[in-house]
């Protein structure tokens, strides 16, 4: 499985960096606009820090302008991706973009439907929203499991990138459905590895180390 983190922030970004497991960043706008900082810029300096895949979101009104969109910032590093939302306008731009060479991560995915569209216009990326899928009262992680089943039924080479991600438990049901990756915000990642007994049990063997007498 693969893990991304989900932030523009750059602290975080070379924090998840240093624990050595980070293969991925996606931003969205609201995330960018916390940054408080040039889009292009930003961008370019998380494609400069981490050199796997970097989500960078257009908001355009039309397919036409979400493909020039695409085209510009793709040119902003070879790492870059680029995010559209999962609209009819996106859909079209999604097809026209990889059919250039251009990755695509759709964005917005709420129903198994959305991804396989997706899929078949050849986007690199489906990003499932899960969260805001618990946050109505669905089972978000639901979808995700049979948004896998279908794709594996297919041999669709998309890969699922499960989104909104707001808790461990969504990581654990992504890996036991086999979802490519998990974009996880930067507090989830330190939640991932604590546990009390691991904790408990460090503070008890660090104790007891010192009691071991001195000597060669
Ligand atoms: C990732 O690509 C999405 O932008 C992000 O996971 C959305 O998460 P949220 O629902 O917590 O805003």
């Amino acid at each position: 499985m693969k893990l991304f983190i989900d932030t523009a922030d750059l602290k975080e970004i070379r924090e998840a960096k240093a624990l050595g497991v980070l293969d991925g960043v996606t931003t969205n706008p609201s995330l960018v606009a916390k940054a408080g900082r040039s889009h292009d810029e930003l961008i370019k300096e998380i494609c400069e820090l981490v050199p796997g895949p970097v989500s960078a979101e257009a908001v355009c009104s039309s397919a036409e302008d979400f493909i020039k969109e695409g085209q510009r910032l793709a040119k902003i590093a070879p790492n870059i991706v680029v995010k559209l939302p999962t609209t009819e306008d996106g859909l079209k731009a999604c097809k026209a973009l990889s059919d250039q060479g251009i990755k695509v991560n759709m964005t917005l995915i709420f129903q198994p439907v959305q991804a396989i569209l997706c899929a078949k216009a050849g986007a690199t990326f489906v990003s499932p929203f899960v969260g805001r899928l618990d946050d109505v009262g669905e089972d978000g992680m639901a979808m995700v499991e049979n948004t896998m089943d279908i794709f594996n039924n297919y041999g669709f080479k998309t890969e699922v990138l499960v989104a909104s991600v707001r808790s461990p438990t969504h990581v654990v049901r992504a890996g036991l459905c086999g979802a490519h990756i998990c974009t996880i915000p930067f507090n989830v990642i330190g939640q991932l590895l604590k546990h009390p007994l691991t904790d408990a049990g460090n503070a008890r063997f660090i104790a007891d180390f010192a009691k071991i007498p001195k000597g060669k």
